[in-house]
């Protein structure tokens, strides 16, 4: 038995989904669904006795005490997170409470519980947290990509309540000996990815035929790797990884935001062309900037390849055309999460008393 939180999210339900297909293993999943948390994505799931969801919030103490009583994990993962930058810009609060007091909380509530396992349970414990390439800050453009070496300089409310938690975990680690372990992976993409960040956005206003809207000069770099390629590295992590590591995980493909969206553009092109003929790049629009817009991102996973003999499955090439190939064949999830009818899965899901 593993327990997941979070598992309702993008990352967190690819991991889900992917590990219950592949492992003979049970999952615990808690996640407090906020508007991110969609159980229309799990739906696969249902009644399934290797899945069993709770809708609860990481701080919840009691809660979280309970579920590690009665469920006797062998590890901890943890996803759970406000995870979008913009929100954190305009609203900062929601992401101090869950991704700094929420994980301190949830360090709590595992290190009580670690403590009382017996020896040789307590040896195979794992904690491991989730976390994101953001809180190493922005690189120059000749800088090299950031190793797990670089120092924390996070710019945004977002980067920084990650590095909040990520030195949490550290200090958990350091001071009590709990058996951690840290990912920091650069930006995923992929099936059931919520359409507010960059990739989504761009296909479902592009075939809604709204504005595609880049920020500033649309010159600014990130890292692309999809998502299912982000589940095997922490899979491989949980596995084989070293107590107290951090590991970056990346997909060696870094790219300006403006290439992004052409490439989105041309596969719309292709696949599902416009009624008129012309091009989806024609809704491209240039807008104001974010505030302290990160200029580059870029990840150096050679540890985790050398340590661990992890890589990536997916090009960026072929993860693009399956991510825009699934939004194409899901049209009915993404009508569902723009008209907000998603929330009621989580209604449908307790009457069906699953
Ligand atoms: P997401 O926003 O899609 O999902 C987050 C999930 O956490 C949601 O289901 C939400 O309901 C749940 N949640 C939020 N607050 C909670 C709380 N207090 N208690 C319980 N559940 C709560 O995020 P994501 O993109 O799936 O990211 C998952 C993790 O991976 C995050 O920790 C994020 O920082 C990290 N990460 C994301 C990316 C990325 O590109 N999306 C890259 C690197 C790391
Ligand atoms: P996003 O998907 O929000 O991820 P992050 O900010 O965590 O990297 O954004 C990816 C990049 O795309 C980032 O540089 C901001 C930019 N962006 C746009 O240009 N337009 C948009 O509408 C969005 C959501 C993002």
């Amino acid at each position: 038995m593993i327990l997941v939180t979070g598992g309702a999210g993008f990352i967190g339900a690819n991991f889900v989904l992917d590990w219950l297909a592949q492992v003979d293993e049970a999952v615990v999943n808690i996640d407090k669904l906020t508007y991110a948390g969609n159980l229309e994505t799990l739906a696969s799931l249902k009644g399934n006795p290797q899945h069993i969801f709770v809708q609860g919030d990481i701080g919840d103490s009691a809660l979280v005490d309970r579920l590690l009583a009665e469920h006797q994990p062998r590890a901890v993962l943890n996803f759970a997170a406000e995870s979008h930058v913009d929100r954190s810009i305009h609203g900062p609060e929601d992401f101090i409470q869950t991704n700094v007091l929420g994980t301190f909380r949830l360090l709590e509530s595992v290190r009580g519980y670690w403590n009382g396992l017996p020896a040789d349970r307590k040896a195979a414990f794992r904690f491991l947290h989730v976390s994101t390439d953001e809180v190493y800050g922005s690189l120059a453009p000749t800088d090299p990509a950031f190793t797990e070496e670089n120092k924390y300089e996070p710019n945004s409310p977002y980067s920084a309540s990650k590095a909040a938690s990520d030195h949490l975990v550290r200090a958990w680690h350091h001071t009590y000996g709990l058996p951690v372990l840290t990912t920091n992976c650069s930006n995923n993409y992929g099936p059931f990815h919520f359409p507010e960040k960059l990739i989504p956005l761009m296909i479902v206003n592009a075939l809604a035929g709204k504005p595609l809207p880049v920020y500033g000069d649309g010159m600014q770099v990130r890292d692309w790797l999809y998502v299912k390629d982000h589940c095997s590295a922490i899979r491989r992590v949980l596995e084989a990884g070293k107590l107290g590591e951090t590991y970056n995980v990346g997909g060696w493909n870094e790219k300006p935001n403006i290439e992004i969206v052409n490439t989105v553009c041309a596969l719309l092109d292709e696949l599902r062309p416009r009624a008129d003929g012309r091009s989806y790049r024609e809704q491209i629009s240039y807008v104001t900037d974010r505030p302290g817009h990160d200029r580059r991102y870029a990840i150096d996973a050679r540890k985790l390849e050398r340590e661990l003999g992890w890589k990536p499955a997916e090009t960026f090439d072929s993860g693009i055309r399956k991510t825009v190939e699934w939004y194409l064949d899901h049209a009915e999830w993404v009508r569902n999460v723009q008209s907000g009818a998603y929330r009621d899965w989580v209604r449908k899901q307790y009457e069906a008393g699953a």
